[in-house]
């Protein structure tokens, strides 16, 4: 049974353990170490992708929905990876990746031949009379959305890699092969599924251009405007009403038990989309990739709260597969913003989602470009986004070859500092990954993360939250400055229940605590 506002655990298979030497993690790895997962107090584990996939884009681009990768092992393998996760008491999720499939994949191939029953499963449109594609539409990486075919002398359209085109969702042999894979899962243990760029499945059929982007839409792009979509307004190609309704599908499809999870990357407009794809009958929850942008923002942060307004139904993370790891990005690398992080974590209500390796600190790795495969990173180089940064492998042994990772030579370099590793940090009582566990521990047994009231108050360092759950009321403060202490003049016999970097009377900076009962003055400082 999930819990309200579970917390998941995401792992990276090809990146998390490897025991076969090939320097590609695999399934077996992932079964070895579940007791460090499971130390964490995680609710699930998401399972990243482990499907036949030629890795173009890391894994999302696949070739065969309904089995595993013998790089990572086989579905025994998997089978048995569901049974120890459950046999810990934890939950298990993975990807479904229905709104593209790899060019590779025989749906693809026979769709391209004109096969009478697939030949409508992909998007194909013609050119207009001058040869050009159908319209203005930008894949998400930036290149045109439409690639021609010559053999059907037609576009198919491609929101991300013009080797992932895109699936029609509306066609009726699509839906089936969707459920029919979900089924196919869910008879072999799965307990939720994470749906990739679910607020992508549907576009307006008569295929009009997107107008340019309006201020509000540019205005979320922080730093330099690198990526072309960026510069539209994603209105026709990206529809939201009826893409929101489709998941309707995917509720029945599962049955009320399972948990879903969907990836939204509209934008703009996230929370208003993410409470659309949630609605009653559709999905649990729906992420958006704002916490990341704005995480180091105490207002910006409040406004998304105040958005969500009680129905907390976007998880919170803060790095992924696809975000440059956040302690780096959005701080100073240090291990207190790695605890600060934990902390929000705890305290904020809603799902949240934590990625391998945040639980060592692990910072954002440089790689040369040499050295790089994401297609996204190689595409904007040197101003790489950073999305293989976080996907380096993780550092077990500090003693070790390649930190215990892989016998053989890892997949991408790993140049980790010693004191990351978990067996350092195992031992030492201060060490993040044991404020982790004490955090996630704290998260399970308190459950402020299904508040019965939240009010909360910001300024431009400084957040509080003030929580009554279960008959009691909690305050917590946050302290969101890289170089000034917060001063919070609490009763001297006061004692916060979770902390990091409170030296009794002040919050040092990236200091974060939890009180049980309420200082209304305190509270209200933070405003
Ligand atoms: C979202 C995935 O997280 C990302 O890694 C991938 O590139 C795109 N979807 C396309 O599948």
């Amino acid at each position: 049974m999930w819990p309200d506002a579970p917390l998941i655990y995401n792992l990276y298979p090809r990146s998390f353990n490897d025991t076969s030497g090939s320097g590609e993690g695999d399934l077996k790895g992932v079964i070895e170490k579940l007791d460090h997962v499971a130390s964490l107090g995680v609710d699930a584990i998401w399972v990243g992708p482990f499907f036949i996939s030629p890795l173009a884009d890391g894994g999302y681009d696949i070739a065969d929905h309904r089995t595993v990768d013998p790089r990572y092992g086989t579905l025994d393998d998997f089978d048995d990876l569901v049974r120890e996760i459950h046999d810990r008491g934890m939950l298990v999720m993975i990807d479904q990746v229905f709104n593209h499939t790899s060019a590779e994949h025989a749906w693809f191939q026979a769709s391209i031949d004109g096969d009478e029953e697939k030949a409508d499963c992909y998007v194909w449109r013609d050119p207009k009379p001058d040869g050009t594609p159908p319209n203005n539409w930008i894949s998400q990486f930036g290149m045109p959305a439409w690639t021609w075919n010559h053999r059907r002398q037609q576009y198919y359209h491609h929101q991300f890699l013009s080797c992932q085109p895109n699936l029609n969702l509306r066609n009726d042999l699509v839906k089936t092969m969707f459920r029919e894979t979900m089924e196919f899962w869910l008879d072999r243990g799965v307990d939720g599924f994470r749906f990739d760029v679910v607020t992508a499945y549907l576009f307006d059929e008569d295929m009009p251009d997107n107008p340019p982007a309006r201020p509000v839409v540019l205005s979320k792009v922080t730093g330099p405007n690198h990526n072309p979509y960026s510069y539209q307004d994603h209105v026709y190609d990206l529809l939201q009403g009826d893409g929101a309704a489709y998941t309707e599908n995917m509720r029945k499809w599962a049955g009320k038990d399972i948990y879903l999870l969907g990836e939204s990357n509209t934008g703009n407009q996230s929370v208003e989309v993410a409470q659309s794809f949630t609605r009653e009958g559709r999905l649990d929850a729906c992420y958006t990739t704002d916490p990341m942008q704005v995480g180091n923002d105490p207002i910006a942060l409040m406004n998304i709260l105040k958005a969500l307004d009680g129905d907390w139904c976007t998880p919170w993370w803060f790095t992924s597969h696809d975000q440059p790891r956040h302690i780096s990005r959005l701080g100073d690398g240090s291990d207190a913003c790695a605890r600060f992080y934990a902390t929000l974590l705890a305290v904020l209500p809603g799902a949240a989602i934590m990625f391998q390796g945040e639980e060592l600190a692990l910072p954002q790795p440089t790689l040369a470009k040499a050295e790089t495969t994401d297609p996204f990173d190689l595409l904007y180089w040197p101003d790489a986004p950073g999305r293989e940064g976080p996907r380096v492998p993780m550092p077990w042994k500090s003693r070790k070859k390649n930190y215990g990772f892989t016998t053989g030579d890892p997949w991408l370099p790993m140049r980790w500092e010693r004191d990351r590793c978990v067996d350092q940090q195992e031992g030492a009582e201060d060490s993040v990954l044991n404020y982790y566990r004490r955090a996630m521990a704290f998260r399970k047994e308190v459950r402020l993360n299904a508040p019965d009231k939240l009010r909360v108050d910001a300024s431009t360092s400084a957040m509080s939250l003030r929580i009554a759950r279960g008959g009691k009321d909690w305050m917590v403060v946050l302290n969101f400055s890289t170089t000034e202490s917060l001063p919070v003049p609490t009763r001297s016999a006061d004692t916060p229940v979770l902390q990091t970097g409170w030296d009794g009377r002040r919050l040092l900076p990236w200091g974060a605590a939890v009180w049980e009962g309420l200082d209304e003055e305190v509270g209200a400082s933070c405003g």
